[in-house]
């Protein structure tokens, strides 16, 4: 890998000029060989999109191709319109077909590792025909049909692949729930999908101890009468409470253990036709306001992109011995798209590892690497900071050479992370494709392809094939480089959301009514600002609405809030971001108490506990601070900016966090931000 030094005139807001490009072998031996490729195939992408996507879309299989390759009627896509395939066939069945029924399709390694080595476990795509076959049986005879909504709320197991592959072969829509969230997180997401069916486990491995998984689901369903079958999955030989009593609208008992159902299952069931715009699953996120919404993606198209952007950006070649590894929960988009749904029709094994990256000690996800020879590696920057701190000596102890392509995903990287990525894990050897997208996007947006678009440290570079991306301000008006904006996708893209499920107004709301052009077309508007530097680079600014990104996952400040005054001393909240170390974005909050509860640090404790009950550990404040009053203007609105700063620590406010003065500083910033 060569350093260029480019001098740059321009005040960039990392003063960040370090290009580094991929070697030429490197380059060689890659899908897209070099920049003028890669121009020539994005020119071609946005001038005649639809032959462009139908090229990629051959490299996949279909029942029945499609009569046209796009509908488009902002803001409502059809891709691959009249098609019908099945997206279990392609990852699995496909490559049975083909002859290839014994190779590795999943490599799996559990956490517990207290013996010599730790449980590992190879399937085959032969393997995952017949237990997916076995598993979509299973769900059939406690009648789920096409069209309903799955939730699954499992450990990261092969069993939770074979689960979500299981109701694509039979046209079932999944929705994953990560394993960190509530039981009322559930309650809420199984209501809205109307699920009557929630595959669990006894409990998950993390950091040597049982997450309680059933527990939460027992929970969730005293919460609703929506759940009739719950399915659970033996993982941990843990005690769990059993519910052998018949659900009111179902005949038959409600717990059902996950083996004796494949038990009495065939192992032989047809992967249904579905149309290209089925509904393939719902994935919930939070948004500025309210509950998280259910984003759904459909078949086609999705499949298309999470094939075509893991193949160029990982540069996935079955013909190489490959090995990827996205670290990802798959109950998060990453998981969905780079662990399962677009890796497994490139044919190349994706490693699925159950627990935490320090256990049983910091070195865990090296010696992963090393072990099984994972040649391209995906994770995200607050993981890295992490690594960082734990030190150098965790990578240095292991043979990292088969790394061949490094990623990152979920947040800004700061360009000493990507520094630190780049010699100790990529022997400055391996290209890092930073990677910006979204849970609403299906698949990979802005970033570089590794053989092709030299990268600069904290920039996602360029635009994947078919993205028409620009940085825009309020009218809609391109801004020239180096100016901040609002980012926006001027055309429709294959993995792009269809809706939020159940709620058509909030869908054009968030994504399709604040920037469009003087026409008055749409432009999406996915929630980022952004600046383009003189080279046409993208350097994402972070969110530019009431959304937080902790550690890469989203969260709402207004969901927090809630959690937060749903508690009996709680008058009001206000919770915004604060820079954090390791996660990049910490949450603060603000709260006003009711008359006779007492700031404490037991209270703390107590507000820090609902909230992971309310919706998750990932949403427990960082940072409490106990106010008499939340500074407002004069029209009554929270003074955001001011909190954020005393977040900060920008503000003195003295150390006294029990009854700040909080009116002094805001009649100060007053004139400032009414
Ligand atoms: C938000 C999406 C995409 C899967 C993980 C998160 C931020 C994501 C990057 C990146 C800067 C990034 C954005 C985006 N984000 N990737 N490479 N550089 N910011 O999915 O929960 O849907 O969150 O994450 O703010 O809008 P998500």
């Amino acid at each position: 890998m060569s350093t260029q030094h480019n001098p740059s005139d321009i005040e960039s807001v990392l003063h960040e000029d370090r290009m580094f490009s991929p070697s030429a072998d490197f380059a060689a031996a890659a899908h897209i060989k070099s920049p003028d490729q890669r121009d020539a195939l994005y020119k071609h992408s946005i001038d005649d999109p639809e032959t462009f996507w139908a090229q990629v879309a051959r490299e996949l299989h279909w029942f029945k191709p499609w009569d046209r390759v796009l509908d488009w009627n902002a803001p409502d896509a059809k891709w691959f319109v009249g098609a019908t395939t099945n997206l279990c066939y392609n990852c699995v069945d496909r490559q049975v077909d083909a002859g290839l029924g014994d190779q590795t399709a999943i490599i799996w390694e559990g956490e517990p590792f207290e013996s010599a080595s730790p449980e590992v476990r190879h399937l085959t795509y032969a393997d995952l025909q017949r237990e997916t076959s076995k598993f979509a049986n299973a769900l059939k005879s406690l009648g789920v049909k096409r069209g309903d909504i799955v939730t699954i709320y499992m450990p990261m197991v092969p069993e939770l692949a074979i689960a979500m592959l299981a109701c694509a072969r039979i046209g079932a829509a999944h929705s994953i729930i990560f394993g960190g969230f509530s039981a009322s997180a559930i309650a809420d997401r199984v209501e809205d999908a109307n699920s009557k069916v929630i595959i669990t486990a006894d409990g998950g491995w993390r950091r040597g101890n049982i997450v309680e998984l059933k527990d939460k689901v027992d929970a969730a369903c005293t919460q609703n009468d929506s759940i009739d079958h719950v399915i659970v999955l033996k993982r941990c030989e843990n005690t769990i409470n059993w519910h052998d009593e018949p659900s009111p609208d179902h005949g038959s008992k409600r717990d059902h253990w996950w083996h004796d159902l494949i038990d009495a299952a065939s192992d032989e069931c047809p992967c249904e036709h579905m149309d290209a715009e089925d509904l393939l699953f719902v994935l919930y996120t939070s948004g500025t306001t309210g509950k998280p919404k259910g984003i759904m993606h459909t078949t086609g198209g999705y499949m298309v992109f999470t094939y075509y952007t893991s193949k160029i950006v990982f540069d996935l070649n079955p013909n190489r011995d490959d090995i990827f590894w996205c670290t990802a929960d798959i109950g998060w988009v990453t998981g969905h798209s780079y662990i399962i749904y677009g890796v497994l029709p490139n044919r190349v094994p994706t490693l699925m590892y159950e627990g935490a990256p320090n256990h049983p000690g910091p070195d865990r996800f090296w010696s992963i690497v090393a072990r099984h020879n994972v040649t391209q590696f995906y994770t995200a920057p607050t993981a890295i900071r992490a690594f960082m701190k734990w030190g150098d000596e965790h990578p240095q102890k292991h043979d990292l050479s088969s790394l061949r392509i490094l990623g990152t995903v979920g947040e800004p990287i700061n360009p000493e992370a990507w520094m630190w990525y780049h010699r100790l894990i990529g022997a400055e050897r391996c290209p890092i494709v930073d990677t910006w997208w979204q849970t609403e996007t299906g698949g990979h947006m802005l970033t570089p392809i590794p053989g092709a678009v030299p990268a600069k440290p904290g920039s996602c570079t360029l635009p994947f094939f078919g993205v028409d991306a620009a940085i825009v301000n309020e009218q809609g008006e391109e801004q020239p480089p180096n100016t901040g904006g609002l980012l926006a996708i001027r055309k429709p893209w294959p993995g792009m959301l269809r809706g939020i499920l159940g709620d058509r107004e909030r869908f054009i709301q968030t994504y399709w009514s604040r920037i469009k052009t003087p026409a008055g077309e749409p432009y999406y508007f996915p929630g980022d600002g952004a600046r383009c530097d003189q080279d046409g680079y993208f350097w994402i600014m972070g969110r530019v609405d009431d959304v937080i990104n902790v550690s890469g996952h989203r969260l709402g400040t207004m969901e927090v809030e809630s959690a937060l005054v749903s508690h009996e001393t709680v008058v009001e909240a206000a919770v915004v971001g604060m820079p954090h170390e390791i996660k990049g974005t910490g949450i603060a909050a603000f709260v006003t108490l009711a008359p006779g509860a007492q700031p404490s640090d037991e209270l703390r404790d107590q507000l820090r506990a609902h909230t992971a009950n309310e919706i998750g550990a990932i949403a427990k404040p960082d940072l409490i601070r106990f106010t008499d009053a939340l500074p407002k203007t004069r029209s009554g609105k929270i003074m955001r900016r001011l909190l954020r700063d005393i977040a900060a620590g920008n503000d003195s406010v003295g150390d006294t966090t029990t009854l700040e003065d909080l009116s002094v500083l805001a009649r100060l910033r007053q004139s400032e931000e009414s």
